[in-house]
């Protein structure tokens, strides 16, 4: 099957090399040739989550979009996707709450607003450093992270607003017992690198030459984050319009990336390129409760998945990247039900190769997809991998 973007031919040459090269990890599974870490992903031309464009001028932002595509524009903005970065101006949470405070040890910290600015302001009882913020990163229902800048520097705070407690606790994984002084109690620097990356997860057009610019940055993940820059396509489209043949199928369609034409492979490591791949996980050595928000990792190592994946277990499979998360158990059913016998007196066919349960037949994901508490995250969150959870068994990694 060819699909119609560039990155076809070009990901099959390398996937022969790659399998080569991969094989000789003891604990790859065997048909993961076309698995790929978003790093390798992004060396190849052609569209991909994350991926450069040499110019910011190709994209037209999602109102241009919402023209022609006004069903998907109108969920999409509501999604904690689209808002998951903004200028701290913009941040509901901030807008909600006029002041946030937070004590440890001698330390205090206040995020404070007044008159339109955002004041972060830390003190130890002698001393006290402030700065205006500038970002706000997660839309805030998980949890708020703060950037600000400093002589040109770009600082993350080392406090976060969490959804659960409506207040102020450390920043997941940033938490110090003896900060070396209150410039390191405060923040802690984001340079180089990771300032790509950081935009790239959260923001649209932010990474133009392979390097981070941020007079094109669209805060949040729009529809050119996952679709690719749009000017052509929108340019083509309203000239058909004009010549009347507008939604003619097949016209032009090259000139925006389609996800639903991937394989179930790529179309999991697409969503992975931000949410972390099988590889991304394996080479970040992410081991233990710390790849349970790798939801391509989990899928891809149950059993339900298989060797070679499946369009009915990849992730627009159960969630609509358009719409809010769905939030009932039980309208996941069906998807189990897709491959799954619905009771045990029936026989497995080709396309029902999953066996029936002997305990329950509603609720699935409630009993196979088990929920973990990350305590610095003061959430709980879903495993993807789906199995038979034994009373007392460790997580599995
Ligand atoms: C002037 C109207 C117009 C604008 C603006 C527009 N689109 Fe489209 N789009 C269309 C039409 C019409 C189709 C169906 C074309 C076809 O099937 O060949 C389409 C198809 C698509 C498809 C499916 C492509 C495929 O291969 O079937 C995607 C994805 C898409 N648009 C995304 C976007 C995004 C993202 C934007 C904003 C950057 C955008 N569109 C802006 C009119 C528009
Ligand atoms: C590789 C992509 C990636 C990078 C890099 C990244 N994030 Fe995220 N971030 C995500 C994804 C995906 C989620 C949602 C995860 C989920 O819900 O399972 C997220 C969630 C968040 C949240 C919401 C709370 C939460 O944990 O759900 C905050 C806040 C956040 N990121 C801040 C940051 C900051 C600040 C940086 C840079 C210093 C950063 N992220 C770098 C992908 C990334
Ligand atoms: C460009 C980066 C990026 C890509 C690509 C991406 N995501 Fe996300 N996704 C995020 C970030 C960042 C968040 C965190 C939102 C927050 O809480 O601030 C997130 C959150 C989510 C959530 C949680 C929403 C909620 O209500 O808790 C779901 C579900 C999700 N993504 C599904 C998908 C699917 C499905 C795909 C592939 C079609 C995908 N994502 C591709 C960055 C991305
Ligand atoms: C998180 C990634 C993501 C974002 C953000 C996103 N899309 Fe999509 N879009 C997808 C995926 C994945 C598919 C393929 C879905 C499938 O196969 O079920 C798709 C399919 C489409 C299609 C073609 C199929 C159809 O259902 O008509 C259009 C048109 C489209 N998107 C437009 C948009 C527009 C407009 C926006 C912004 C308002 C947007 N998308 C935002 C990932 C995304
Ligand atoms: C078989 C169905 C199914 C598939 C496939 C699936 N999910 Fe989920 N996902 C769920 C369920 C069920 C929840 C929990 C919903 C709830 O109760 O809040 C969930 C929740 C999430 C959340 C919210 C955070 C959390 O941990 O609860 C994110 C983000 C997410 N999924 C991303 C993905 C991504 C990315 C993929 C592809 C690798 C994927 N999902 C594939 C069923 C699925
Ligand atoms: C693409 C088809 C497919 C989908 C969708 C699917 N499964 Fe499976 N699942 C299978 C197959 C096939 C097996 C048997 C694998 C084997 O024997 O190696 C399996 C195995 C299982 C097992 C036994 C695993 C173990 O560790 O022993 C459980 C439990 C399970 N599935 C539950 C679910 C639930 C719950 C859902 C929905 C949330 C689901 N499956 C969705 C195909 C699927
Ligand atoms: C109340 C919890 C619960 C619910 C709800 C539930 N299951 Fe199960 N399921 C179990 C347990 C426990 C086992 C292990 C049974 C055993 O080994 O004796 C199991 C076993 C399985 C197996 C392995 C069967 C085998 O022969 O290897 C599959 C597949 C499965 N469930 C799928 C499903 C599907 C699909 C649904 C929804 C239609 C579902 N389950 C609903 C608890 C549940």
């Amino acid at each position: 099957m060819m699909r119609r973007c560039g990155i076809s031919k070009w990901l099959l040459l390398r996937f022969a090399a790659s399998c080569l090269l991969f094989t000789t990890y003891a604990s790859a599974p065997g048909a993961l040739c076309a698995q790929t870490a978003t790093d390798e992903r992004l060396l190849y031309p052609g569209w991909w989550p994350r991926h450069s464009t040499p110019s910011g001028n190709e994209y037209v932002g999602p109102v241009e979009c919402a023209k022609c595509h006004p069903g998907k524009a109108a969920e999409q903005k509501n999604t904690p996707m689209a808002r998951t970065a903004a200028l701290v101006a913009d941040s509901d949470i901030l807008a909600r709450h006029n002041q946030l405070t937070f004590q440890a040890g001698r330390t205090s910290y206040q995020i404070a607003r007044s008159e339109g600015k955002t004041e972060y302001t830390v003190t130890d009882g002698t001393r006290s450093i402030s700065a205006p913020l500038t970002w706000s990163f997660g839309d805030g229902r998980v949890g708020q992270s703060y950037l600000f800048e400093r002589e040109g520097n770009l600082y993350e705070s080392r406090v976060s607003y969490f959804g659960i407690l409506k207040a102020l606790d450390f920043t997941p994984g940033r938490r110090l017992t003896e900060p070396r002084d209150l410039e390191e109690a405060m923040a802690r620097p984001v340079t180089g690198s990771e300032i790509v990356r950081c935009f790239a997860c959260h923001t649209t057009s932010s990474t133009i030459n392979d390097t981070f610019q941020r007079d094109r940055i669209i805060p949040g993940i729009t529809c050119e984050a996952c679709h690719g820059p749009g000017l052509k396509h929108a340019a083509a489209e309203q000239m058909a319009y004009l010549q009347g043949s507008a939604g003619e199928s097949g016209h032009e369609a090259d000139l925006i990336f389609d996800p639903g034409k991937l394989n179930p492979v790529d179309a999991v490591d697409f969503c992975g390129a931000c949410h972390g791949t099988w590889w991304d996980v394996k080479l970040g050595s992410l081991e233990g409760l710390a790849n349970l928000r790798a939801q391509p990792y989990r899928l891809e190592k149950s059993r339900c998945w298989g060797r070679k994946g499946d369009a009915r277990l990849t992730c627009v499979a159960c969630h609509d990247p358009h719409q809010e998360l769905v939030r009932d158990s039980a309208s996941y059913d069906k998807k189990c039900l897709s491959c799954h016998l619905a009771a045990t007196s029936m026989k497995p066919t080709p396309d029902h190769q999953g066996p029936a349960c002997k305990v329950g037949t509603k609720n699935c994901a409630s009993c196979h997809m088990p929920k973990y508490l990350d305590p610095g995250m003061h959430y709980t969150f879903t495993d993807h991998d789906i199995r038979v959870v034994r009373q007392g068994a460790p997580y599995p990694d």
